[in-house]
C-alpha cells in the first residue's frame, strides 16, 4: 500500500523570524491546519506545503527542509513575488472574496492569474519528487484548484482527492471569474471532490454542468474516460483533544488566573482570524445595540474579542483591522467605566491552553460569520464545555450550522434577531443549556476528525474501484474468439441491439438514419437462424422503427421500453402509463426551440425529446443544461425522469427504462447466450440487467457497465456479420 500525501498551501507549522534573526516554528492558524494537524502524523502520511516566509539563503532552506522532514513534512518555498501575486493576490484577493460572496472586493488581474498557474505548477513539481503510483494524493483548498488537473497529466492513474475548505458559491457568482473554466477543469483532475456542505456540492455541480457541460447522476460525472465523484463531507474536530485540553490542570490554572482579573461577570466569546467573511464589525455593532437596549447588562457582561492576525498585507484586511480598532475604541469609550471594560480585545493568537480556558469561561460564544465554509471555533467551544453550561449563537451562513441545529441559529444580517438571540443566550436556564450542549456534543463526538478522514479516504478508494469496474476491454481478435466459442456452443440466443449510434451512425435529422442495404443484410442473416432471437431496443418511436425493420423476423422494444412487440404479435405497453404531463412540458420545450435555432421537439407516445444535434455545439450544450435544470425542478413531483442522451434531452415516465424491458424479455425467452450492444447511457440499464455470463458491448470509448467496448457502428456491423455466418 502506498502512502497518503496531504498537500495544502500552508503547512501545519509556520516559520517566523525572531528579532535576532533565528527561525521560530509555530503552529499555523485556520481550520485546515488545526483540523488535519492532529491526524497527519498517523500511519504513512506526509504533508507538502509552504512553511511561510520567503527564504533567500540556501542555508535557511536546508535547515528548514531537514527539520520539517523529521516531522514528515516537505516544504514548497515561495519567493517574495510569488507570495505577493499568488498567495496575497489571486488566492486572497480574487478567489477568497468571490467564493465568500464578497465579489465586489475581487480583483481580476492577468498577472495574478499567471502567478497562480505558475505556483500550482511548482507544487506539482515538488509533489512529483516524492509521489509514487500507489500513493493517495489529497489536495486541499482554494489556493491549489489547478493542482489536481496538473497531477492527472503527470500521473494519469494515481488516486487524487480534492477537498475545498471554503464555500463554493452559486454559479451566478462563480461565473464572474474570467478563469472559471480552467479552475473547474483543474478541480476535475481529482477522482473525488469534497465539500463541507450539500449546498457547496450542489453549486459546484451546477457550475460544472454550465461551464464544462458535464451532467451528473447522484454526484457522479464522467470526464473523458474517468468517473469522478462529488460529495459533501462536513469536517469535524479532534474532539478528544479539545475535551482533554479543557480538563487539563494547566488550562484550569489559566482560567482561574483570567477569572481573577475579570471579576464576576458574564462573558461573551468571539474568536476569529481577521477576515471580513467573519462579520466582526457587525458583531461589534450587535454588542453596541445590546448594551443600549439592555442597559442592565452594562457592567455585568464583557465581550472577549480575539482576532487572530491574518493576511495583513492584503488591502481589505488592513482596512478591516482599522475598522475593528475603531469600533472597539468607540464602544469601550462610550460604555466603559473605571472598573469595567466592555470589550477585552486581543489582536494576536493564543496557545491551546489559553484558548481552552477562554472556551471554558465563556457563557456565550458568538460565531456569526457572514459566510464560512465550516467554522471549527464553534465546534471547539462545544467540545470544551465539560460541565455542559454555555450557549452557542451561530450564523446560518456557517457550514457548521447544518450540523449544530441545537445552537441559537441566526441570520447575521438581521440585527434585531441577533440582539434578541444574545439576550436569549444570556438568560437561558441551565437545564436548557445542558440539553442543547448534550445533543451537540454527541454529534461532534461521533462525527469527529477521524471519522471525516476515514469517510473521505474510503470514498476515494470506492471511486477508484468503481473506475476499474467501469473500464471496458476493447474487443480484439482474442475476445471475438471467446464470443464465437460461447455463441457456437449455445442453442438459444437472445440479442439486444440498440439502434442509433450502435447499428447506424448519428445524422443531423433523426429521420435520416434509415438502415441501408448492408445493415439490412446483416440483420436478415442474423434473424434467419432459428436459434437466434433478435430484439431492437431503442429510444425511437415504434412507427419509425416498425417501418424500417418491421419486415424482419425480430422483436422491438421502443421508446426505451414503453412499447414492446414480439415478432408477429401485437404491440403491448406498460399498464397505467399516463402522458397527461405532456401538455405541461411540451410548451416549455417549444419555448426552447424558439430560443435555439436548429433544435426540435420530437413527440413520442409516452415521452418528449428535445434534439439539438444541429445547434451550434457550445450553444446547444448550454441550452441543454438550462432545460435539464428547468425540467428537473418542474418535474420533481410529476413522476418523470429527465434523461440526457447524445445531443438529446428526453423526458419520460420514471417507470420506463431499457433495463426493465430487457428483464421482461429475458424472462419470456430463457436463453443460454445473451448479447447486448449499445452506445449511450440509456443502454447502461440494459447492460446492468444482463447476467454476468452475458456478452455486453459498449459502442464508443466512455466507461460503461458493459464488459467490452467496440469503436463504432462499423465495428458492430463487422462483428454481427461474423456472428451471422456461424450456425
Ligand atoms: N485558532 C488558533 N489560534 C488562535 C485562535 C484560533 O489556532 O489564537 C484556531 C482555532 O482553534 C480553529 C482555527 O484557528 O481551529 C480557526 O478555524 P475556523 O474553521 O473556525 O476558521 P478559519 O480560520 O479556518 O476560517
Ligand atoms: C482558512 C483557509 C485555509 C487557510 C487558513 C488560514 O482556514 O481555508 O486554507 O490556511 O484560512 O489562512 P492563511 O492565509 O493564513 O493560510
Amino acid at each position: 500500500m502506498g502512502k497518503t500525501i496531504i498537500i495544502s498551501n500552508r503547512l501545519p507549522v509556520k516559520i517566523l523570524k525572531s528579532a535576532k534573526g533565528e527561525l521560530v516554528y509555530k503552529p499555523s492558524e485556520g481550520g485546515l491546519a488545526t483540523g488535519l494537524g492532529s491526524i497527519y502524523r498517523k500511519g504513512n502520511n506526509v504533508w507538502l506545503g509552504w512553511p511561510g516566509l520567503s527564504f533567500k539563503k540556501d542555508s535557511d532552506k536546508t535547515e528548514v527542509t531537514q527539520k520539517l522532514k523529521s516531522e514528515n513534512m516537505f516544504p514548497v518555498f515561495l519567493t517574495a513575488e510569488e507570495i505577493k501575486l499568488y498567495y496575497e493576490g489571486f488566492s486572497n484577493e480574487t478567489l477568497w472574496p468571490t467564493f465568500h460572496y464578497f465579489n465586489q472586493y475581487a480583483i481580476y488581474k492577468k498577472s495574478l492569474w499567471e502567478a497562480y498557474e505558475k505556483v500550482n505548477k511548482k507544487f506539482c513539481e515538488a509533489l512529483m519528487e516524492i509521489a509514487e503510483p500507489e500513493d493517495t494524493i489529497w489536495v486541499h483548498d482554494y489556493q491549489l484548484l489547478l493542482l489536481p488537473g496538473l497531477i492527472r497529466q503527470q500521473m494519469p492513474n494515481v488516486s487524487v482527492g480534492f477537498f475545498l475548505h471554503i464555500p463554493f458559491p452559486s454559479y451566478e457568482v462563480f461565473r464572474l471569474l474570467p478563469w472559471r473554466k480552467e479552475l473547474i477543469d483543474g478541480m476535475l483532475g481529482a477522482d473525488l471532490v469534497g465539500f463541507h456542505t450539500y449546498d457547496d456540492m450542489r453549486h459546484f455541480l451546477s457550475a460544472v454542468s454550465r461551464i464544462s457541460y458535464l451532467s451528473n447522476k447522484r454526484g457522479q460525472l464522467t470526464k473523458g474516460n474517468r468517473v469522478i465523484q462529488v460529495d459533501s463531507f462536513p469536517m469535524g474536530i479532534d474532539y478528544d483533544k479539545y475535551a482533554n485540553s479543557a480538563a487539563s490542570p494547566e488550562t484550569i490554572k489559566r482560567e482561574v488566573r483570567f477569572r481573577a482579573s475579570l471579576g464576576d461577570q458574564k462573558l461573551i466569546l468571539s474568536i476569529d482570524r481577521l477576515d471580513y467573511s467573519k462579520g466582526i464589525p457587525a458583531r461589534l455593532g450587535i454588542f453596541d445595540i445590546f448594551l443600549q437596549n439592555f442597559p442592565k447588562y452594562q457592567k455585568r457582561v464583557s465581550l472577549i474579542l480575539i482576532v487572530v492576525p491574518s493576511r495583513d498585507k492584503v488591502e481589505k484586511y488592513k482596512e478591516l483591522k482599522r475598522e475593528v480598532d475603531l469600533l472597539v475604541g468607540r464602544i469601550n469609550g462610550r460604555y466603559g467605566t473605571m472598573n469595567w471594560t466592555p470589550i477585552h480585545y486581543f489582536y494576536r493568537s493564543f496557545p491551546l491552553e489559553d484558548l481552552s480556558a477562554f472556551y471554558r469561561m465563556a457563557d456565550v460564544a458568538m460565531v456569526t460569520p457572514m459566510r464560512d465554509g465550516m467554522n471549527l471555533v464553534c465546534k471547539e467551544f462545544v467540545a470544551s464545555k465539560l460541565d455542559k453550561k454555555g450557549v452557542l449563537v451561530l450564523s446560518e451562513m456557517a457550514g457548521s450550522s447544518k450540523e449544530l441545529s441545537d445552537a441559537i441559529i441566526i441570520n447575521p444580517n438581521d440585527k434585531t434577531q441577533v440582539v434578541d438571540a444574545l439576550h436569549q443566550a444570556l438568560t437561558m436556564p441551565e437545564e436548557e443549556q445542558s440539553l442543547h450542549m448534550d445533543t451537540m456534543q454527541a454529534t461532534l463526538k461521533r462525527y469527529n476528525i477521524h471519522h471525516w478522514v476515514k469517510m473521505f479516504l474510503d470514498r476515494l478508494e470506492d471511486i477508484k474501484e468503481r473506475q476499474q469496474s467501469l473500464a471496458t476491454k476493447r474487443i480484439d481478435e482474442e475476445t471475438v474468439q471467446i464470443i464465437m466459442d460461447k455463441y457456437t456452443k449455445s442453442k438459444k440466443r437472445l440479442f439486444f441491439l440498440d439502434y442509433d449510434g450502435t447499428l447506424v451512425p448519428f445524422y443531423s435529422r433523426p429521420e435520416q438514419a434509415s438502415p441501408g442495404k448492408e445493415l439490412l443484410e446483416i440483420l436478415t442473416s442474423l434473424t434467419e437462424n432459428p436459434n437466434n432471437h433478435v430484439v431492437i431496443i431503442s429510444g425511437r418511436d415504434r412507427k419509425t422503427l416498425g417501418s424500417w425493420l418491421g419486415h424482419l423476423k425480430m422483436d422491438m422494444i421502443c421508446e426505451h421500453g414503453v412499447w414492446l412487440r414480439a415478432h408477429g404479435e401485437e404491440w403491448e405497453t406498460i399498464d397505467s402509463l399516463s402522458n397527461e404531463w405532456k401538455s405541461d412540458i411540451k410548451p416549455i420545450l417549444e419555448m426552447y426551440v424558439n430560443k435555439t435555432p436548429g433544435s426540435l421537439v420530437e413527440e413520442k407516445d409516452y415521452s418528449l425529446a428535445w434534439h439539438y444535434r444541429k445547434v451550434d455545439p457550445g450553444f446547444g450544450d448550454l441550452r441543454a443544461r438550462e432545460i435539464v435544470s428547468h425540467l428537473k425542478y418542474l418535474s420533481a413531483n410529476m413522476n418523470l425522469q429527465v434523461l440526457e442522451g447524445d445531443m438529446v434531452v428526453e423526458i419520460k415516465n420514471i417507470e420506463v427504462n431499457k433495463g426493465k424491458a430487457a428483464c421482461k424479455w429475458m424472462e419470456r425467452y430463457p436463453s443460454d447466450f445473451i448479447m447486448a450492444l449499445g452506445d449511450d447511457w440509456t443502454d447502461e440499464d440494459t447492460f446492468k440487467a444482463i447476467p454476468k455470463d452475458g456478452v455486453t458491448i459498449k459502442v464508443g470509448s466512455a466507461n460503461s457497465e458493459a464488459k467490452y467496448s467496440i469503436e463504432n457502428h462499423t465495428g458492430v456491423r463487422d462483428l454481427l456479420g461474423l456472428i451471422a455466418k456461424n450456425k
